[in-house]
């Protein structure tokens, strides 16, 4: 059987427990999870019990992450790191290239080199904030044909919120399995080891590597106790262990850079766990997407699918945003998102069919870039196009559109800046925007 086939046959199937930050719980074993104790003299079954923190012991209870693991053999039992190359990873400070005002779009990624897989074919286009500090996030791309094998990646600087554009994947996680497909996000929690295999012969996809606090649910208010990404659609993990010997290189990606070691066991050997510091997939298409009834549609804040907050109320260090599939019935309304400037700087992703503020040109697997202040909108043929259209209930069915939003600007990477599939002449999609107006 292929390696992709064993990863379909494995990816079938799989179960999950639902809810998104729930003290979830799992053995793959039964008997191998302790009860009544997170720590007992001889935990069971021979294991080793291991706490995973990813939130500061003290921080409060609704930010408090932390998984108990129980596992064939500590993590500590490992050899010394060493430095290895980055690749197209590049990380906080972004300092290569001075941030640029001006408004920027780019076409797919090429194509990898054979044999890439998802952390070898990991490709930063730019960001923001320090990894050092836990602030700030970066915004990678990836183009893999090949899956991870003998290899796994974890990540101390920040969590990875992976939106695949192209191909399936089967995420092999310390805490168990989970399968992401074009339209899904996953997130791979700060620290947690996992290998990537393809379900497809490639697989093409964004990637938001969050350095702040962990990406939540944002409030409601008004809305209710319903709506916008439900709770429960949130699937986290059962327990799932790799019993095997041999060499396993480990990849760690450490304040920017790469750090590998090679253990004489696979990492992912966690028998049981409990906890909320958890994997877990979500299906864009679960999204409840809430709009106007009445008249003009309100900020895309509404399509706010996880918020990273900051010190400050209301102002995220990233936004992961959608825009699924949606009915548009405002009366005498601009339909299309408006001109905007933003305080906030928008990377916009496409994961399938096309976008209501861009005729063409903005293609899935491409993104652009509007940093702080940068003046953005409808393109000139949409702008026209909805200016004149007959204001019908009119259902937005074939597009699938993402945005990461970040409170700081976005400085690119060189090779972003200098990259092949910058698209030049971007600008021009908003000239012969004509002048209307008749005192
Ligand atoms: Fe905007």
């Amino acid at each position: 059987m292929s390696a992709i086939d064993q990863a379909r046959k494995t990816a079938e199937g799989l179960t999950y427990s639902s809810g998104f930050g729930n003290e979830h719980a799992s053995e793959a074993v039964p008997g191998a999870l302790p009860h009544g104790r997170n720590s007992p003299q001889r935990a069971p079954l021979g294991l080793y019990a291991e706490q995973l923190s990813g939130s500061a012991f003290t921080e409060p209870r609704a930010d408090n992450r932390r998984s108990w693991l129980y596992r064939i053999r500590p993590s500590a039992a490992h050899p010394a790191f060493t430095r290895v190359d980055n690749g197209g990873l590049r990380s906080a400070p972004f300092t290569e290239t001075v941030p640029d005002p001006n408004r920027l779009r780019w076409n797919p990624l090429p194509d990898p080199a054979p044999g890439t897989d998802f952390l070898s074919g990991l490709w930063t286009l730019g960001g923001n904030g320090d990894a050092a500090q836990r602030a700030g996030m970066a915004i990678h791309l990836y183009h893999a044909d090949s899956s991870m094998t003998d290899r796994v990646f974890s990540d101390s600087d920040g969590e990875l919120l992976i939106v695949p554009e192209r191909g399936g994947l089967l995420l092999r996680t310390e805490l168990g399995l989970l399968r992401a497909e074009p339209g899904h996000v996953a997130l791979i929690p700060r620290g947690v080891r996992f290998r990537v295999e393809l379900l497809e012969e490639t697989a093409r996809g964004y990637v938001c590597e969050n350095y702040g606090r962990p990406f939540a649910l944002p409030d409601l208010g008004p809305i209710g106790a319903n709506g916008l990404a439900n709770a429960r659609d949130f699937l986290a993990p059962v327990a799932a262990y790799e019993d095997r010997e041999g060499p396993v290189e480990v990849v760690n990606k450490f304040c920017g850079n790469l750090w590998s070691a090679t253990y004489d066991h696979s990492p992912l050997d966690v028998v049981a766990w409990h906890g909320n510091h958890t994997p877990y997939v979500y299906d864009l298409r679960r999204f409840n997407v809430i709009g106007t009834i009445s008249y003009d549609h309100p900020d895309p804040s509404i399509f706010t699918v996880l918020t990273s907050p900051s010190d400050t109320p209301g102002l995220a260090g990233v936004d992961f945003v959608v825009f699924a599939p949606r009915w548009l019935v405002g009366e005498d309304t601009f339909r299309p998102p408006y001109f905007h400037r933003n305080v906030m700087s928008e990377y916009m992703g496409l994961i399938d069919g096309a976008y209501d503020a861009k005729a063409d040109g903005f293609v899935p697997g491409g993104g652009s870039l509007h940093n702080m202040m940068s003046a953005h909108g409808p393109d000139r043929e949409t702008f026209d196009r909805a200016s004149a259209a007959e204001l019908e209930p009119q259902k937005i069915d074939d597009g699938l559109a993402f945005m990461f939003e970040t409170r700081w600007p976005v400085t690119a990477t060189a090779q972003a800046a200098g990259a092949e599939h910058l698209q030049r002449g971007y600008d021009d999609v908003w000239q012969g925007l004509s002048r209307n107006f008749r005192p």
